[in-house]
């Protein structure tokens, strides 16, 4: 797939420091989640993860099979030096399209709205493949117009509805009542399952 933001254009991002997505910090809707997972043998994949605070918070608190998948280098070598013992083979280097495995859970967050609009079912699709039959896509999506024109592009809760549903059981999809200061009343929290 062609994708219309490419890696180029993502590690220029990185590179010349235009990364206002990064709170510095595992945001709360997700932190919140995965402190109520109890089992740490989960598969958990983040992709788009960019400088995977979440991934270091579930590996500090005991999961190992965690897994970032990121286009940008300049992302992986950020993690690499955050955190020198995350196992490198968790870090890869690549596009979410191309990428095969199957996980128990998938992270969302910021991700979604980084890609083009005309991506969003292939982002679907690709995510009940990486899914396992059991498996659960979780975290935030934006409810707000944001970009038409460049991400992060925007969506509310009604579009997210009739493009996620052919697809999966939307088990959650509401406001989160934990966002950051900077996202209250604007993002989402979703829980869905393979159809
Ligand atoms: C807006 S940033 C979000 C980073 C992180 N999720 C966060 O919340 O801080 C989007 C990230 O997705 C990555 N990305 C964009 N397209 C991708 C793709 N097709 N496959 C994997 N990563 C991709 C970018 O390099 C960037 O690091």
């Amino acid at each position: 797939m062609e994708l219309k933001h490419n890696a180029d254009y993502w590690q220029d991002r990185w590179q010349s420091g235009q990364t206002g997505w990064d709170v510095g910090y595992p945001s709360t809707p997700l932190a919140e989640y995965i402190d109520q997972l109890e089992n740490k043998e989960l598969k958990i994949l983040i992709p788009g993860a960019g400088n995977a605070y979440e991934a270091e918070y579930l590996y500090k608190a005991g999961f190992k099979n965690v897994y970032v998948i990121d286009i940008a280098f300049g992302a992986l070598e950020n993690i690499k030096k955050r955190i020198p013992t995350f196992p490198e083979s968790h870090l890869i280097e690549g596009d979410f399209f191309e990428h095969n495995n199957q996980y128990d859970i998938i992270l969302e967050q910021t991700f979604f709205c980084a890609l083009h609009p005309s991506e969003r079912k292939a982002y679907c699709k690709k995510m009940i493949e990486l899914l396992k039959p059991s498996g659960k896509l979780a975290g935030v999506l934006f409810n707000d117009s944001l970009f038409t024109d460049h991400p992060p592009y925007g969506g509310f809760k009604a579009d997210y509805e009739a493009l996620f549903e052919p697809y999966f059981s939307i088990v959650k999809m509401e406001t989160a009542y934990n966002s950051i200061p900077p996202r209250a009343e604007r993002e989402l929290f979703i829980l869905m399952i393979p159809k």
